[in-house]
């Protein structure tokens, strides 16, 4: 018998409002469509996200998605049979926007509600794209998130290390912001570090010195700063060639820490889970970065895990993945009611210890 199950999902807790339509046929998934409309013009003039207009806009866009998405997938709400929406973490302005959406929806529709948690779609994006087993070891490596992931299943995480405080896309923004590119800043650091001299300054890698897999940021983009400031200094502002090698020396102190604490989470994965043909998977913003890409290949590779990367479109924030984890619960017979809150915190590992400073400027993921 064939069984089909088809999820509209909502997204909507940072920066991009996104619905999409996701079916599964005999556990074969399809994402029938996904639309996001990104913000990144709102907020490009403030160099960062802006919660305000954030929420405004996502209330104002997320019906426009959610009629895009399921004109595009050609059904209508009365094919689906649930509407995942994240419900946290993240900015609670567009949190609730698309909480509020999608009650309106399930109750309009008589349609089951499944809150999801963000980071849940982004670990669990390698099981829609790739059919991925259960457990594998996933970097979720984002503007707001920096974190190692043992995925037992659905609704069973265990942190295995992260970010003390920024998250290494907070980081390459902030750098853009500092060295007067644009935003969002992970790409046109990336662009500029192709011309520039990755060894010319030397910048920390925090943590490195230390055992575990914890990572900190905030500390490199100091360093950049004073080396900004020095150049400055000396000779009045910098070159072209002073802003590439910057960038350069950023990226490689990012892929540097990024792989090393990643190596150890490999060894940490194998050890807690003695799985065959382990997988390393990543998602994020940040993994579209080739060098960082390359790096963490490389690092699967000598410890014998496969690596794998979902196609970028599934890596940043988009609602096939919410959709995803909406069909997962409800498979194992999740559901929610009108009772569902926004959520601005929401840890994936119940039982791991809040880190410090984590989420400083809302846990955008
Ligand atoms: O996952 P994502 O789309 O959104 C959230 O953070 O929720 O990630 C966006 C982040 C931004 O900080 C952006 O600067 C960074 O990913 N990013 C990159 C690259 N492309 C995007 N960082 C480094 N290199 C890139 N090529
Ligand atoms: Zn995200």
């Amino acid at each position: 018998m064939t069984e089909t199950l088809t999820v509209l999902g909502l997204e909507s807790s940072c920066d991009d409002t996104a619905a999409a339509v996701v079916r599964e046929i005999s556990g074969v998934p399809e994402v029938l469509s996904s639309v996001v409309w990104g913000q990144e013009s709102l907020h490009a003039d403030f160099g960062g996200v802006v919660p305000e207009i954030a929420a405004r806009a996502h209330a104002e866009r997320l019906d426009i998605c959610v009629e895009q998405a399921l004109q595009q997938a050609d059904i209508t709400l009365a094919d689906v049979d649930a509407i995942a929406v994240t419900s946290g973490p993240g900015l609670i302005g567009g949190v609730l926007s698309g909480v509020m959406c999608a009650k309106g929806l399930s109750v309009g529709s008589g349609k089951r509600l499944i809150g999801v948690n963000h980071l849940a779609g982004h670990a669990l994006t390698p099981r829609m794209t790739d059919a991925v087993a259960y457990p594998y070891l996933m970097l979720l490596v984002s503007g707001g998130h920096c974190q190692f992931l043992a995925v037992h299943s659905e609704d069973k995480f265990t942190r295995l290390g992260g970010t003390i405080d920024d998250a290494p896309g907070e980081a390459f923004d902030k750098t853009a912001k500092l060295l007067g590119l644009g935003y969002p800043g992970g790409p046109l650091v990336e662009s500029e570090a192709q011309q520039g001299d990755s060894l010319r300054f030397k910048l920390p890698r925090p943590l490195l010195d230390r055992p575990g897999q914890d990572m900190s940021f905030s500390g490199l983009k100091t360093a950049l700063r004073r080396a900004r400031d020095t150049l400055v200094a000396e000779k009045g502002g910098l070159t072209l060639q002073d802003r590439a090698d910057l960038c350069a020396s950023f990226q490689l102190a990012v892929a540097d820490t990024l792989a090393e604490k990643t190596r150890r989470a490999c060894l940490v994965f194998q050890d807690m889970t003695n799985t065959d043909g382990p997988v390393l998977a990543v998602a994020g913003g940040v993994a579209a970065n080739s060098l960082i890409r390359e790096r963490l290949q490389d690092v699967a590779q000598n410890n014998g895990f496969e690596f794998l990367a979902p196609p970028l479109k599934y890596c940043t924030d988009n609602a096939a993945m919410i959709a995803w984890v909406g069909l997962e619960r409800f498979k194992s017979g999740h559901q929610d009611d009108l009772t569902l809150s926004a959520r601005p915190r929401w840890p994936l590992d119940r039982d791991a210890a809040p880190m410090l400073g984590s989420g400083k400027k809302g846990a955008k993921a």
